[in-house]
Parts: C-alpha cells; sequence; structure tokens
C-alpha cells in the first residue's frame, strides 16, 4: 500500500508520533513517505492508498494553516485516511477538525490517536507542561494504533477502526470542544498580545520569517508582524538569538482561566493519575 502521512509540527512532538507511524508501516512492507504540511500539495493527497494527518492542539483545534490547507484540498473519494494529534490536556476538537474536512472531501476516515505532548507554548501558565511527552509509552501506544490501522484497512471493512479515540470522528460536547469552537483567530489576536523585537539582540536573519506557519512575518530590516499573526509563537520559541519577546500581562491570567490543571483535570481530557510536571 502507498503510504503518505503529512504533518505539521512546530516543536517536534507530532513529528515523533508521525515517524513512529511510519516506521511501523514500512516494517510491514508498505511504501512510505512522511512529510510536513509546507511541502505538502494536493498531489500527496491523491496520490496513495492512506494518508494519515497529524497537527498539535492549538486553542483545543487544529492550527488554522492545518485547516485551511484541508479544506482545499481535493475530492477524496476513494480514500482511507485516519488522523492524529499532541496536546496538553485540553485538545477538545483538535482530531475531529483533520477529520472533518477529509471526510467531506469524500475520504473514509478510519480514526484517530492523540496523546500527550510537551507544552512549549511560551505563556508563563503553561509552558513545561507534561515534559519529555511524548515518551517511549506514547510511541509504542502510536505504534499500536498505526498497526490496528493496516489491520482495519487490510480487512476492508470500511468505517470506524476499534481503537480509534471516538472524538475523532464526531464533535465532542466537552468544555474544551465548545472553547474551540469559540476561538476564532479574530478572538486570539485580540485576546493574546503580538511578539516584539529585542533590536540590540535581533540579527535579522530570517529564521522567524522561514518558520512562521502564516507567512506573517518580513524583513524591514528586522522582522515585521502582519496582521494575519494567530499567536503561535513560533518566532518567539525557536528563535536562535532569543531575539523576540513578550508581554503577557492579562493574557497569561485569561489563559490560566481556561486552561488551569483543575479544569483540565475535570473538564479536559487528563486521565486519572497522570502527572502534569
Ligand atoms: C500556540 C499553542 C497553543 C496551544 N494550545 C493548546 C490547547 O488549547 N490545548 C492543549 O491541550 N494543548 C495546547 N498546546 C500544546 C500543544 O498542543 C503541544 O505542546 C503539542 O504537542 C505541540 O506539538 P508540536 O511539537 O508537534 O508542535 C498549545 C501549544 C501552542 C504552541
Amino acid at each position: 500500500m502507498k503510504i503518505n502521512i503529512v504533518y505539521f509540527s512546530q516543536t517536534g512532538n507530532t513529528r515523533k508520533v508521525a515517524k513512529s507511524m511510519a516506521e511501523v508501516f514500512q516494517s510491514k512492507g508498505h511504501d512510505v513517505r512522511t512529510l510536513s504540511f509546507k511541502k505538502a500539495v494536493s498531489d500527496v493527497f491523491i496520490n496513495c492508498d492512506l494518508i494519515g494527518v497529524g497537527a498539535p492542539c492549538f486553542e483545543s483545534q487544529a492550527p488554522s494553516p492545518v485547516r485551511e490547507l484541508l479544506w482545499d484540498l481535493p475530492d477524496l473519494t476513494g480514500k482511507k485516511a485516519f488522523v492524529f494529534s499532541t496536546s496538553g490536556g485540553g485538545p477538545g476538537k483538535v482530531l475531529y477538525d483533520l477529520a472533518k474536512p477529509l471526510m467531506k472531501k469524500g475520504a473514509d476516515v478510519i480514526g484517530g490517536f492523540l496523546c500527550r505532548g510537551t507544552c512549549f507554548y511560551p505563556v508563563p501558565c503553561l509552558v513545561g507542561r507534561f515534559p519529555e511527552r511524548p515518551d517511549e509509552e506514547d510511541l509504542a501506544h502510536a505504534k499500536v494504533f498505526a498497526g490496528s490501522v493496516i489491520d482495519h484497512v487490510s480487512s476492508g471493512i470500511s468505517g470506524p477502526m476499534p481503537g480509534s479515540r471516538p472524538d475523532a470522528l464526531k464533535h465532542g460536547l466537552g468544555f474544551y470542544h465548545i472553547i474551540g469552537d469559540l476561538m476564532n483567530d479574530s478572538l486570539i489576536r485580540l485576546m493574546m498580545p503580538k511578539p516584539k523585537v529585542d533590536s540590540a539582540k535581533c540579527t535579522a536573519c530570517g529564521w522567524c520569517v522561514a518558520e512562521c506557519p502564516t507567512n506573517s512575518i518580513i524583513l524591514d530590516p528586522q522582522p515585521v508582524f502582519a496582521k494575519t499573526c494567530f499567536r503561535c509563537y513560533r518566532c518567539l520559541t525557536g528563535c536562535p538569538e532569543d531575539a523576540l519577546m513578550v508581554k503577557w500581562g492579562i493574557a497569561n491570567f485569561m489563559v490560566w482561566t481556561l486552561y488551569n490543571q483543575t479544569f483540565e483535570r475535570w473538564l479536559g481530557d487528563i486521565q486519572k493519575g497522570e502527572k502534569i510536571y
């Protein structure tokens, strides 16, 4: 079978899951390609038998550049697909956000996988949660899931596979699903501060320009942010010169209000006994 796995990953967590799944497919003799969203053109989704689509959770949903790309895909009738994600404790509708456009395009989406990923979102109340995740155990679960994907597709049975997260194929009604629905990019831009440049440190190397998933940064001569910046803070977390900063102020409190540990345990996805730090 020809399998293409397309993933979006800013800090490497979702990439690790993609690579683990690819290892399983390869070991079973399938022709596998893993590639990042930036390199994914429509042909990648069409010229294969099985598509895997992965992305991290941002604000309890799939990142908007990923959603936009998926909704722009051509007809996928006859293709099998699965989705995967990494998140903190409030994944909300991220898996469904990935699955829904594929289903609407006619693909048979058989299931979804999710595990924790260390949170590098630099807002002080969240950064560093779930250290070292995905860990060996998470990746072992991802491999089991990939094995089940192959078994299910080979069985010829259509529809959901065993072992899939139920929230991959239908919109849940939980607190974080609702948060994911409410948080559109305009509201996020309003709530969350724009990164600022420390001109003494910035060398105008262009790293942030190349990394920005929405092409929202230009050099003039130092980084200038366009209105399309959707506050993923990739520029801030990865800047080689540590030359970008944010004044969190009330934004830290607002994020804490929604994503505090008590809410994530009661209303989110954190399992009994699961450690946050
Ligand atoms: C901008 C941003 C927003 C995030 N929002 C959420 C969220 O709403 N819920 C959650 O559970 N995790 C959230 N996270 C945590 C990420 O989903 C998690 O760290 C993920 O593993 C990152 O994957 P990556 O390394 O592949 O980019 C957020 C992270 C970032 C950077």
